[in-house]
């Protein structure tokens, strides 16, 4: 059994939800019969550990196969050279069909390829992280890494189809769960419905990956990705808010040398954004301790100590949805996001004091 999630003029490729892996499977079958083409099977390397027998499985239904090391310091040219590569030496045509089974970086890697290698080839995006199921999948967002630079070499390409299955995200690492919970509280703060009361009452079960209401939670976060992307694709005014607390993640993140994850460094970049609303759009205090309360009960590290004030700032700069100005998505309230606002450096700084500045979070 599967629930399509409907196509849209910018969302213009189906969303399956899946409930077994077995299902995944099938469904791969299916669009080697439909679409009589040679697939290519791209995989996180991590996945052989635990779904052996289904990559296989799938594997038999593929040309050629490749597998990726997925690290954020491999999500560089190198490696989207190295799928070129593959593609190249395996005789892949613009007919073919490459199929992508990973997580954020796997699918943003495959998805660039896929969109450059002879103008586009289409693709399959089947992500298997908390983060890759609610976020990166969806949005046709491609790229890699240039310079420190997050994300900066990129482009919109979008899947032929995506399929997710959390089934997938029971082997995760509590770390990437984690970061997956980031993603997710990010959504609960923009949402202008019933996110962040869902994910209250029933926290125990998804803090244990309770398979009914994950699915529900991770469809609910897709249908709130998908109406956002829907109405500016191209990320060019009301996208900006699923840029909600990255602004400092992304600096916390290349300030750690990336052993700080995504989501995590999203977690500290939200309570940074929560405090700076409170003090420039008067924001009610209370969220930033609910918010913070709930990082406590799941397990989100709350503390950060930055490396390199100096380039912690270049990078924050630097963040390509930053001119000179320092500009931040904030809130109002609960809901109602707000882009661009400017910030200044001192104000930064001072809030960064305030929240999350203590000591380093891993070693
Ligand atoms: N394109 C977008 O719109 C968008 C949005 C959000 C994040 N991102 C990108 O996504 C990346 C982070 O994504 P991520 O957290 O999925 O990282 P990831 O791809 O590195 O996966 C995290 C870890 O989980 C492992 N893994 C993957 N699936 C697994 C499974 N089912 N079981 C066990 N282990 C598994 C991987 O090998 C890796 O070690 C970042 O590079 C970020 O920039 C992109």
């Amino acid at each position: 059994m599967y629930k399509k999630i409907e196509q849209d003029i910018n969302v213009p490729y189906p969303i399956y939800l899946v409930n077994n892996i077995y299902e995944t499977v099938k469904r791969i079958e299916n669009i080697k019969v439909k679409h009589r083409a040679d697939l290519f099977l791209i995989y996180d390397k991590n996945l052989s550990v635990y779904y052996d027998k289904y990559i296989n499985n799938i594997r038999s239904f593929c040309k050629s196969s490749l597998y990726i090391e997925c690290k954020e310091c491999n999500k560089n040219r190198e490696t989207v050279d190295e799928i070129y590569k593959f593609l190249v030496d395996n005789n892949a045509k613009r007919n073919g069909i490459v199929i992508c089974i990973g997580g954020g970086i796997l699918g943003d890697l495959v998805g660039f390829v896929s969109g450059t290698y002879m103008r586009g080839i289409r693709y399959i995006n089947i992500p298997t992280t908390m983060i890759s199921q609610v976020d990166s999948s969806i949005g046709g967002k491609v790229g890699y890494n240039f310079n420190n630079l997050k994300n900066y070499i990129g482009m919109f390409y979008n899947p032929l189809e995506v399929i997710v299955c959390p089934e997938f995200l029971k082997t995760l690492k509590r770390k990437e769960i984690l970061s997956g919970f980031g993603e997710i509280i990010k959504y609960c703060i923009i949402d202008r419905d019933d996110l962040l009361i869902y994910f209250e009452k029933n926290i125990e079960s998804i803090v244990n990956l309770e398979k009914d209401e994950i699915i529900l939670l991770v469809q609910k976060c897709i249908l709130i990705k998908r109406d956002i992307v829907s109405k500016d694709f191209k990320d060019t005014g009301l996208r900006n808010v699923l840029n909600f607390g990255h602004t400092v993640g992304h600096a916390i993140e290349i300030d750690s040398n990336y052993k700080v994850s995504h989501g995590q460094s999203v977690s500290l970049g939200i309570l940074v954004a929560l405090k700076l609303s409170e003090t420039l759009m008067s924001l009610d205090k209370t969220l930033y301790n609910k918010i913070k309360d709930i990082y406590t009960y799941i397990g989100i590290d709350k503390y950060y100590k930055i490396n390199n004030k100096d380039n912690f700032i270049k990078s924050i700069r630097g963040d390509k949805k930053n001119d000179s100005n320092i500009r931040f998505v904030l809130i109002s309230t609960l809901g109602k996001p707000v882009i661009a606002v400017k910030v200044k450096e001192e104000q930064l700084l001072k809030v960064i004091k305030e929240s999350i500045e203590g000591e380093k979070i891993y070693e």
